[in-house]
């Protein structure tokens, strides 16, 4: 079976998750949980991790399927992923931490060649999974993968795909790039788009909307330092925005940390219109989920489509794929619009 061999910045839940995930779905037939089982004849356990980076002593030196269990990584277990050869190699750090240092104890060890890391690993793909607020080290990771010849696929709020000057950076490479910032499978981002869309769609004026969310995990407790929130709120608001032709007021974020949430997500929407003669609506949702399960439903897609790109030679920026799979995509499209974009390109009826 042909494979695809892909590296990982950051270690996390994230990563946790698609790494168990593709182990749960080599072990059997079931779609259940899929959007698609096959993208351009890729299965979910065509993905092979290659190569891996992170800068936490509890997980630098380990092999990445012990790594994925180590504090304060905290999603639960679906699938009991054996030993994969893989090493974690220690990444340099840069602003990959902000105020967590007590949680994220960094490693001593020397930091790897992380160019040549891709290059001998024979990675095609580096997803990049750190924390919300890793500018500069996103930065670092797009440019080594540039260096090392591998697509990029940036999972986290910090703009690249959506940059042109980064797109312009990969189409000289030769490379195609992916993101920003992945929208989970049953999310808060594709739920409140949606909704939006059908208050628009139907003639209701949509006066004011909501989403605030909580959680237990490391990526929440992260996210409690606002200076790192910027690209994160922009990134959310700017997909809802996009559904609507004039200007909601719309207030977007994490809301707060709630430890004993562990890697359960809570997200509330709510929204306020007017329909037929003036008439007031309101709309108010609760949407309870296991966070990086809800990635990894969406990342094994990102990855096939991003496969398929390498194989044609698409160079910059995927406009389908990410407008299917991320929140601040180069292009903003309406959910059904992006997902017929992404199966036309996937059969290769569109370029990009
Ligand atoms: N549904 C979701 O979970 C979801 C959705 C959209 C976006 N995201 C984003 O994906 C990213 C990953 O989420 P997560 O829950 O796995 O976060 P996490 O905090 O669990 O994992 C981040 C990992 O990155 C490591 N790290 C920090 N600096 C590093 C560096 N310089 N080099 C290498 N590794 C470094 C940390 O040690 C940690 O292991 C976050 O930015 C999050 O906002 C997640």
């Amino acid at each position: 079976m042909a494979r695809i061999r892909v590296a990982i910045a950051g270690v996390g839940n994230c990563a946790s998750a698609i790494v168990q995930g593709v182990h749960y779905y080599s072990e059997q037939e079931s779609e259940a949980g899929l959007t698609y089982r096959s993208v351009g004849g890729y299965t979910p356990d065509s993905i092979e991790f290659v190569s891996a980076f992170d800068v936490s002593s509890r997980k630098v030196g380990k092999d990445l399927a012990i790594a994925i269990q180590e504090k304060p990584n905290n999603t639960p277990r679906i699938s009991n992923v054996p030993k994969l050869g893989v090493t974690v190699k220690r990444g340099p750090l840069l602003d990959g931490i902000g105020y967590l240092m007590n949680v994220v104890p960094v490693s001593r060890e020397a930091e790897a060649d992380v160019v040549e890391e891709l290059i001998s690993s024979r990675a095609e793909i580096l997803v990049n999974y750190l924390p919300v607020g890793s500018t500069r080290a996103t930065n670092f990771y797009a440019d080594a993968a540039i260096k090392g010849g591998v697509a990029f696929i940036n999972a986290i709020p910090v703009f690249v795909a959506s940059d042109p000057e980064w797109a312009e950076r990969f189409r000289e490479g030769g490379l195609p790039v992916a993101g920003d910032d992945v929208m989970s499978q049953i999310g808060a981002t594709v739920l409140h788009k949606t909704l939006v869309k059908m208050a628009v769609d139907r003639g209701a004026k949509v006066d004011e909307t909501y989403q605030l969310n909580i959680g237990g995990d490391t990526d929440f407790l992260n996210m409690l330092e606002e200076s790192r929130l910027r690209d994160k709120r922009e990134s959310k608001t700017s997909a809802v925005r996009a559904m609507s032709p004039y200007e909601v007021p719309t207030r977007i974020g994490p809301s707060d940390y709630v430890p004993f949430l562990m890697n359960d997500k809570v997200c509330y929407i709510w929204l306020k219109g007017r329909y037929f003669g003036g008439t007031p609506v309101e709309i108010d949702v609760k949407l309870h989920v296991v966070d990086a399960y809800d990635s990894a439903g969406v990342m094994v897609d990102a990855i096939r489509g991003t496969k398929l790109a390498l194989e044609r030679g698409v160079k910059g920026e995927l406009t389908s794929l990410s407008a299917f799979c991320f929140k601040h995509p180069p292009k903003q499209m309406p959910y059904p619009e992006a997902k017929a974009a992404f199966e036309e390109f996937t059969a290769g009826k569109r370029e990009r």
